[in-house]
């Protein structure tokens, strides 16, 4: 196990290369299988349409286009705001859909464009120039191909560059950083010192939503110690898009992701699990999209879900995100908070664990949709023992 975690078990490819080969087939090792495939584009049909008087059943699809709620945190900047009424609308989100997007967040937009491009340009360097940033599985730090170290996996359709922005004890080191663009370092930290703010800002929103109060989330995470990654997600055009996936269904590892998706190029999906099917997210322009991750499923003892979702790819356009990760400290036990656990009479679904402990799952076995959070729950403390 410790030497598995040192090197990638086969040798990596990168899916840009792979795409800019002009490939029409792609390899197998991309190829999902079909229940795991997005749904393929409805078919042209010759057929004339049904008769309005016998409308058929509508088949859940994954091309229906939600509109996840919009908040508009302006009001909480304010001095005078509406505290309760974002507060409610953050509760709604979280309960109802687990994702949402904030509008007037306090990042500016040109910040967010900066980065975005920064990181485009990144992916637009020679591939040799690139390769010198080859990341391993030991810290995941730099230009990945893949997630997990399970030989002989289906890949994902995507490369990404990842980095430690906080805290600054586990900052990447200098030489993880990308020299070109010659921005690339500072404009990225600066858009993750703004964007962490906003985490903060949001988790106080969540304590105070989940009747907590408002330092609660982030005393629990530790503190001023939380940890923030980035990672510059790159998807290529593929050829075969209805066969892979730009990144499978997972659920987010850590305390909140905060993205910053493309506007115009769409690809990232929400499962709806009432309804049993994807949705495709269209993001509003110069908005994050934000969506709670496992550590805030336990620690609310279930009342907020981490959402799997997923990226579908398209033969048209690469597309780019950024995805921040808010995470606890490495090292803090974490479990149901004694108030929920409490207040609603239930025992605590989820054992005692660090976060350090938590993702060595995901780093070994790459995603795989729920399942971890899933194979924890019962396994807490009963009831009578808090
Ligand atoms: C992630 C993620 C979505 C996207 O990086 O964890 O879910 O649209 N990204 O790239
Ligand atoms: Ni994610």
């Amino acid at each position: 196990m410790a030497d598995c975690m040192q090197e990638w078990p086969e040798p990596v490819v990168r899916v840009q290369a792979l795409a800019e080969s002009g490939l029409s087939v792609i390899p197998s090792c991309y190829v999902k299988p079909p229940c795991d495939r997005p749904a393929p584009a409805p078919a042209p049909t010759m057929a004339p349409p049904a008769p309005a008087v016998h409308p058929r059943k509508k088949e859940p699809s994954s091309d229906a286009i939600a509109s996840i709620p919009v908040v508009d945190l302006g009001e909480l900047l304010a001095a005078d705001g509406a505290v309760a009424t974002v507060t409610e609308a953050v509760a709604a989100a979280c309960r109802d859909w687990g994702f949402f997007q904030v509008v007037n967040h306090g990042v500016r937009p040109e910040l967010m464009r900066a980065a975005r491009e920064a990181w485009r340009g990144f992916f637009r360097r020679p591939p040799a120039e690139k390769q010198r940033y080859a990341n391993s599985p030991r810290t995941y730090e730099g230009y990945g191909s893949r997630l997990g170290v399970q030989r002989g996996a289906v890949l994902d359709w995507g490369d990404y560059f990842f980095l430690h922005l906080a805290p600054e004890a586990a900052k990447s080191t200098p030489r993880f950083w990308p020299a070109q663009p010659s921005n690339c370092k500072d404009v990225s930290e600066e858009y993750g010192r703004e964007v962490v703010r906003l985490c903060e800002l949001l988790m106080r929103v969540l304590s105070v939503s989940l009747g907590l109060d408002e330092a609660h989330l982030q005393r629990a995470f530790g503190g001023a110690e939380c940890g923030a990654t980035l990672r510059a997600n790159y998807y290529p055009r593929c050829p075969q898009p209805d066969l892979t996936l730009g990144l499978s269904a997972h659920s987010d590892p850590g305390a909140l992701t905060v993205l910053l998706a493309d506007v115009l190029v769409r690809g990232l999906q929400v499962r709806r699990a009432a309804a049993d099917d994807w949705v495709t997210v269209q993001p509003v322009r110069d908005a994050f999209i934000v969506n709670v991750g496992d550590q805030v499923q336990i620690l609310s003892n279930s009342v907020y879900k981490s959402v799997e979702h997923r990226v579908v790819v398209n033969a048209e356009e690469e597309r780019i995100s950024l995805a921040l990760f808010y995470n606890p400290k490495g090292d803090v036990p974490i479990a149901p908070a004694p108030e929920l656990v409490a207040a609603a009479s239930l025992p605590a679904l989820y054992p005692t664990m660090t976060f350090d402990e938590y993702r060595l799952y995901v780093r070994n076995k790459g995603a795989r949709g729920k399942a971890q959070i899933e194979a924890l729950k019962g396994q807490g403390t009963p009831e009578s023992q808090l």
